[in-house]
């Protein structure tokens, strides 16, 4: 007979990492030429050798990880093609792909899309605006799906016919978290222990109150985290790479058994993107 001492149990929950396939695009061809979020000025200098560099200490991070990383052929005159999560959303080796809301990041599209075929992924040309991993998240078997600035809420239908998943949207109304993953980290996705990090004022009443229903376990951030893009984050379920300026969060996410690993993406936060935005995770 064994006897459990319950003093012995754990304090923090055990975390489980499973290793990813990612794809990731060098900002070779970075600068910030126009405004389509509120941290975009094309005032402010750019300084495209230093996006460059500490986009490889994200790659690095991945690298040292274990994860698959793949490139995409970064397209001069697409300086918004590093944020690589935009390109589409890939599950079950199928990819939908992406439709841009504004003129200037619609060749991406495409782009994105030749790549997909050229690696094998079943490829759907989408009807509906949306803006790929930016606006959708795989939490367990249910998307969540992100509106009120970019994806189109008709694309959440098109998606949920073609995933067969259960969708949930989410209406965001501050136009600085104008990307669901702005304003919702997934820490664990498995099925059954699912957990989320979210920000509150990022989203409506009604949107808020699902949130809380579905994740009344969720870490919830500070403001503070929330505007260093502390949330654009990537977990494996075990190892979750953040920006370093989002302090608070990385003290809640050891409390919660996670490893939180600090990186600095402050260049490519001056076109309104971090971790989680430079990352589009594949699901063969
Ligand atoms: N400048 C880009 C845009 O406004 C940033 C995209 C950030 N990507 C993301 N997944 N949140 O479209």
């Amino acid at each position: 007979m064994t006897l459990i001492d319950p003093h012995t149990l754990p304090a923090r929950p055990t975390r489980t990492a499973t290793t990813r396939s990612v794809l990731m695009c060098r900002p070779e061809h970075f600068t910030v030429v126009y405004r389509i979020n509120p941290w975009m000025d094309p005032a402010l200098p750019t300084d495209t050798s230093l996006a460059v560099r500490q986009w490889q200490t994200l790659y690095d991070a991945y690298i040292a990880l274990g994860y698959d990383v793949q490139l995409i052929d970064p397209v001069e005159g697409l300086p918004d093609m590093v944020y690589a999560a935009n390109g589409g959303f890939v599950i079950d080796g199928i990819a939908y792909g992406a439709s841009f809301t504004y003129p200037e990041r619609q060749p991406e599209g495409p782009a994105y899309m030749d790549w997909f075929r050229s690696a094998g992924f079943d490829v759907r040309v989408p009807v509906e605006i949306n803006e790929g991993e930016g606006d959708f998240l795989l939490v367990g078997d249910t998307i969540l799906a992100g509106t009120g600035f970019r994806s189109d809420s008709r694309s959440h239908q098109e998606i949920a016919g073609i995933f067969g998943r259960e969708v949930v949207t989410l209406n965001l109304v501050n136009p600085s978290f104008y990307h669901l993953d702005t304003a919702v980290a997934v820490l664990d996705g498995t099925p059954g222990q699912e957990h989320i990090a979210y920000l509150p004022s990022a989203f409506d009443e009604p949107s808020l109150a699902i949130l809380r229903e579905r994740y009344p376990d969720a870490i919830i951030v500070t403001e503070t985290d929330a505007a260093v893009l502390g949330l654009n984050s990537f977990s494996d379920g075990y190892n979750i790479v953040i920006a370093s300026r989002a302090v608070d969060f990385e003290r809640q996410l050891r409390e919660h058994g996670y490893n939180p690993i600090g990186v600095d993406l402050s260049e490519l936060l001056l076109g309104g993107g971090g971790v989680k935005c430079c990352t589009l995770e594949l699901r063969r």
